[in-house]
């Protein structure tokens, strides 16, 4: 079967296309037959051998997120041809979703939702799973004043639509002019490409999407959460009573199935910026690091 693969670290040129053995799945995996995946930033940090410790060995198949066909259930209960969607936490252990086939833990997939694509599928992962995961640790919930920080972005538009429909009321701190209407359309409020005219104290939890570290705009008392581990810690804020937090996505088929529920019951739009076949991963990256995305960018198996 085919795998997008890395021998070695470094620019867009050490991707490779190349042949590996059909993985044989253990106790409790399904073998699932790729149809779709998608382009995160941690693709790029790996690639480039910014992680450093704790990435896989190489060669490694890279990539996050794959929406597909049950090829074999195994004891999952999920039946032969059923679409799913899951998360491989590639880091943690080494199973990369860029390849035609691949077999993962029952509980980090889900059924796919039924109203949108595989490809549109295939984008919601990781960036879902972590809005709904740090969602959770801030606790946001009716009535909350909650600022997403890079709320335009493939994380930050996630939580906007999960914090709307959680009853909370959500600001939002954007980097360009043209992300505004954008992210308005999402359920932002008030939403502002300065972050000098955040209000003082003005939110009972932020969620930081790329480590903007805007703590004065956290009321004391509340809480922050980063996402954006390479940025470092959140300064302590003990002092102010504040939580905080860098948070990590985790595998999870509960998570995903919420994600699906609110995908087919309206209330999380996916956007998918553009779609590229997998032998083009070269362009979908190019286009992927031109930034100011409105969505997504999927790649075809
Ligand atoms: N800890 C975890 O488990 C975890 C999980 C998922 C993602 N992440 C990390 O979280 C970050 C966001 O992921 P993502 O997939 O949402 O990336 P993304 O789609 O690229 O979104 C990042 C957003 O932040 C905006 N931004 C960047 N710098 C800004 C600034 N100075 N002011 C205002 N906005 C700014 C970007 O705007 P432009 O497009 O205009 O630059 C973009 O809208 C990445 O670093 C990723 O590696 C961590």
């Amino acid at each position: 079967m085919r795998a997008l693969q890395i021998g070695h670290f470094g620019d867009l040129d050490v991707l490779e296309l190349v042949n590996v053995p059909e993985p044989q799945p253990a106790d409790g995996e399904v073998l699932v037959r790729v149809i779709a995946s998608a382009i995160n930033p941690v693709d790029d940090k790996t690639r480039e051998g910014a992680i450093g410790e704790g990435t896989p060995p190489l060669p490694m198949t890279l990539g996050w997120e794959l929406a597909g066909i049950v090829v074999d259930p195994g004891t999952s209960g999920l039946s032969v041809g059923e679409r799913v969607f899951g998360m491989s936490h590639q880091l943690a252990t080494g199973r990369g979703s860029w390849a035609d086939l691949v077999a993962i833990p029952a509980a980090s997939i889900a059924q796919a939702p039924t109203s949108v694509s595989l490809v549109e599928a295939a984008t919601l992962p990781l960036p879902g799973l972590t809005a709904l995961q740090t969602m959770d640790w801030l606790g946001v919930g009716q009535g909350d004043k909650l600022l997403v920080a890079g709320a335009a972005g493939a994380v930050g538009g996630l939580a906007v639509q999960l914090a709307c429909a959680r009853g909370a009321q959500v600001d939002a701190l954007v980097s360009r002019q043209v992300q505004i209407e954008v992210v308005r359309e999402l359920g932002a409020d008030h939403i502002t490409t300065d972050r000098t005219t955040l209000p003082v104290g003005g939110y009972d939890a932020i969620f930081d999407t790329f480590g903007a570290f805007v703590t004065d705009a956290v009321a004391d008392g509340g809480r922050y959460a980063s996402i954006a581990t390479q940025a470092g810690p959140v300064p302590d804020l003990s002092h102010r009573r504040v939580r905080t937090t860098v948070n990590q996505v985790r595998e999870d088929g509960r998570g995903l199935a919420e994600l699906a529920a609110a995908v087919d019951g309206g209330r999380l739009k996916i956007r998918v910026d553009a779609q590229y076949a997998m032998q083009n991963v070269k362009a979908a990256h190019e286009h992927f690091q031109r930034g100011s995305l409105n969505g997504k960018v999927a790649l075809i198996f």
